[in-house]
Formats: C-alpha cells, structure tokens, sequence
C-alpha cells in the first residue's frame, strides 16, 4: 500500500493529463522527488536562462536616450542648446548616447554642429520591449547587458511524467479508493471501497485518567500496614468537644498548654457524658492517689464548646471511655488514619490541614520499648529506615517520645511524629488501669521522606503539584 498526501495525489491525476497542478511550487517540488523515489514518477530538472529588465531598463522602455538625441538632432538643435536645455536627461545620458549615435553612423560632427544622418533607432527599443515580454535573447542582448539595461537569471524548471508503474498506480483500485475521515454504515459495511486516513498518534499529549492521588494511595498503603500488625481501625468525626480533645487528656484550661495547637473554635455547644465529665473534673482538681490535683476551678461550659479537632487522639480516648473500658481484660490495638485541623502557619513542614496516623496499644505487660518497637516496625514498613526518638513534653503521657526522621531532601532531622504512655491521671477517670502505649503520626512528613520531597505543600491542596499527585507509576498511559 502507498501511502500518499493530497498534494502527492493531485499531482498524479494532474500527470495523467500531461499538466502540474498550480501553487507552492517547492512544495510541488518536494512532492514530485518524493513520486519520483517510489518510482511513480520521472523527474527532469533542466536551467532555464532568461533576461530581465533592470530598472534603468524598465526606463527606457518608452524610448532609449539616444533615441531622444537623435530626434532633437533631427531638428536642428546645436550642442550648446543639447546640454543646456532641459531636454530629461543627464550630462552622461548625453554624452554617451551621441558616442553611440556616432559609432552607429547616424550624426556626424562638424566643428560645434551636430548633423543627423537617415536612419532609425525604432528597432532596438522594440528589441528591448521584446525582452521584456519573452525574456528571450536578441541581436541587441549584448549592448543591453553592457549598458545595464538587462540581466540574466537562471531557473531550475522540472518537467514530469507519469513512470509506467505510476500510470498503473493512478489507474488501480488503490488509488481510486475513495478517501475517508468520518464514518457511517455505508461506509462500514463496504469498507473495501474505502481507504481511511490515518490518525496521527504522535502529537497527543499524555493521558492521564481519573483516580485516587498519589496521597490517597499513600493512605490506603498505610491502612494496609496497620492492618497487618493487628490494628483495628477507629471511625471519628473532624469535629470535637474541647473535652475529647483537651480537658479528658488532662490539659489544663486557660493554660499555655492549650496553645500548643492553635485550635479553630466552632460556634455551638456539644454534649458530654455527665458521670464521665464529673470524674474528670474530679481528678483534675484533685488528682489520683499518690499524685496532686491542678487545685484549680474547672469550667464546664469551656468543656462543651465545640473545635475542629487538633489530634485524633481525642478519637483515641473516645475509644479508651467507650470500647476498652467496657471490656477490659482484652488486648486491644486500635489505629486511625484521619485529618486534623491547627492554626498553624504554612511551610515547608507545615499545613493547616494534615492526616495523623494514630495508634493506641492496650495490652499486658506494655512497656516504652513495646512502643518502640511498634513505631520502628510501622516505619521500616513503609520504607522510612531513619528514625529516631527523643524525649519529650506531653501533658496527657509520661514518659513521652518525640520521633524524628531524616530528610535527605531537607538534609535534617524533622520531627514526624509524637507518642508517649498514658498519664495514669488521664486513664483513671476512664476505668483503665493497664499500660496504654499511643503515638501520633504526621503522614503528609512520612509521605516527604518516602518520597524524597523537600516542600509538604506540593503533596496536596492549593499548592500540589500535579506531578506529585498523579502518581506516574499509576496513572500515566502515553506520555
Ligand atoms: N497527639 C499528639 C500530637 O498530635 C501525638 C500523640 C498521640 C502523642 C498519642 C502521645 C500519645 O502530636
């Protein structure tokens, strides 16, 4: 099958009728070269010299100079007056066409006197003419070139013919296949009849087709992992009572404590279970045996309001109160992956709105280096190899473990996460008297250094960067 442009195929029906089309004529050339290499075509390329007029040519179409000088001779007119009468032309027009005149025989001087001889000089400004016309040569070409009046130019011209294999071509069924762009049922129920033009895949952009980002497939690998070290997972809502998210964990109100999650407040008041608010209240104010109270007043009110919540540990202890109290003498691992809300200023390490991976161990015999473990292991599965702990200050554990990992992209340590084991303060109101290990994780940091990624707001949000979010292992077909 030859496959052939437009132009190629004009210029082929053109041939059959000994013509080329008209237009671009390089185009054209390049068409016939490409004919003449599938041998549909034979190509010839001849110079071609022909004569053009010069501009000063072009002037004297409508008489020559000497033509001008020899009528006024004709007349009568003396030298003197010849050069000092405005008779149109030039001192050197002058001069040089009475040189000419008197070569060609037709004046003849006498002291200051000019005298015309018979004659004409009709026949070469015709000559003249006559090029201009044909661009053809003539017995006065080569004065013409000498005084400037013409020039020559050479031109490639190309003569075609249809080859004996083009003339089969243009008459086979191929070439007289009607061509197609759009089709119907005629068209495809007799599609041997018809020749159909080929897309061009080549200049289609890459195609990217919807799916979850590269985050949301970062959760769900993390969800895996904590299915598989045994953890259940906790449903929670964005929005809280400050008593889940603060006074239950032992933070004291109206201290800096408080602060150290700037907290957005909603409007509207929640519900809070009376007996279990009542206890907290209690030892808040009074402490647990062996231990001190904050011996301060503890509102009521304040613990109703409602906030986006600052950590999903306030789902923890929801679970703590509503799940592990009620059977206590099970093991329990419970985990979450779910987002947070904090007033902070956006960075390169910080959003206002992030996912925190929680998770929370009840069980015998738990000790910081069961925590430990727990976190190293979570880590080492998602391919985070550098990580390290750091003692820390949290008002709801004791002791508490900050947790840092190396980003090589930043080229320092940047906290990831914070855990800790429960203050016995903080269980006691629950029922609970075993060991509760429990972390927080920042999953938009792990997300930096699995990645390698120096700035957090590329991963997601107003800032992402869509070569980020499409994940490329996933979600691009041709590119
Ligand atoms: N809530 C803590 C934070 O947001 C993390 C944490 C959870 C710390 C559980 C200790 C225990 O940083």
């Amino acid at each position: 099958m030859i496959e052939l442009n437009d132009l190629e195929r004009e210029i082929l029906k053109a041939l059959t009728k000994g013509k080329l089309p008209e237009g671009n004529k390089d185009a054209i050339v390049n068409a016939l070269r490409r004919l003449e290499s599938l041998g549909l075509v034979s190509l010839k390329r001849e110079s071609i010299i022909s004569y053009k007029l010069t501009d000063l040519g072009k002037k004297y179409l409508s008489y020559l100079p000497e033509e001008k000088v020899y009528s006024l001779i004709k007349k009568g007119i003396t030298i003197e007056e010849l050069f000092n009468k405005d008779i149109g032309l030039s001192k050197e027009e002058i001069n040089a066409s009475i040189g000419i005149l008197s070569k060609q025989g037709l004046i003849e001087r006498k002291g200051k006197e000019l005298i015309a001889k018979p004659g004409d000089l009709e026949e070469k400004r015709k000559a003249l003419n006559d090029i201009a016309i044909t661009g053809l040569p003539n017995k006065f070409l080569d004065e013409f070139l000498k005084r400037g009046f013409v020039y020559q130019e050479k031109e490639d011209k190309y003569s075609a013919e249809l080859t004996s294999k083009g003339k089969e071509y243009v008459n086979s069924k191929e070439f007289n296949l009607k061509s197609v762009d759009k089709l119907n049922r005629e068209i495809i129920e007799n599609y041997e009849n018809y020749k159909f033009r080929k897309y061009d895949l080549s200049s289609i952009p890459p195609i990217y087709y919807g799916g979850p980002s590269s985050l949301s497939e970062f959760i769900e690998e993390i969800k895996k992992i904590m299915v598989s070290m045994g953890f259940q997972e906790m449903k929670s809502n964005y929005a809280e009572e400050v008593f889940w998210n603060f006074d239950v964990m032992m933070f004291r109100q109206n201290h800096p404590d408080r602060d150290v999650q700037d907290t957005i407040y909603l409007e509207g008041k929640g519900n809070v279970d009376f007996s279990l608010l009542n206890k907290v209240k209690q030892t808040y104010i009074n402490g647990i045996k062996g231990g001190y109270g904050y011996g301060k007043e503890f509102d009521e009110e304040e613990s109703k309001r409602i906030i986006l919540r600052g950590h999903t540990t306030a789902t923890t202890f929801r679970y703590l109160y509503y799940v592990i109290s009620k059977n206590p003498n099970l093991n329990y691992r419970f985990f979450s992956v779910d987002k947070v809300f904090r007033n902070e200023t956006v960075d390169v390490t910080h959003l206002k709105e992030f996912y925190q991976i929680e998770g929370v161990v009840y069980e015998d015999n738990l000790t910081l280096r069961s925590l430990m473990g727990y976190i190293k292991t979570f880590y080492e599965l998602i391919g985070i190899d550098k990580v390290r702990f750091k003692p820390t200050y949290n008002p709801y554990t004791e002791p508490s473990l900050e947790i840092q990992g190396y980003s090589s992209a930043l080229q320092r340590w940047i906290e990831i996460g914070n855990s800790g084991m429960f203050r016995p303060e903080t269980l006691y109101p629950l029922g609970i008297k075993k060991n509760v290990a429990a972390w927080g994780l920042a999953l938009e940091r792990a997300f930096m250094l699995k990645y390698d990624i120096e700035d957090i707001r590329v991963i997601n949000g107003s800032e992402g960067d869509l070569n980020v979010i499409r994940h490329p292992k996933y979600y691009k077909i041709w590119s």
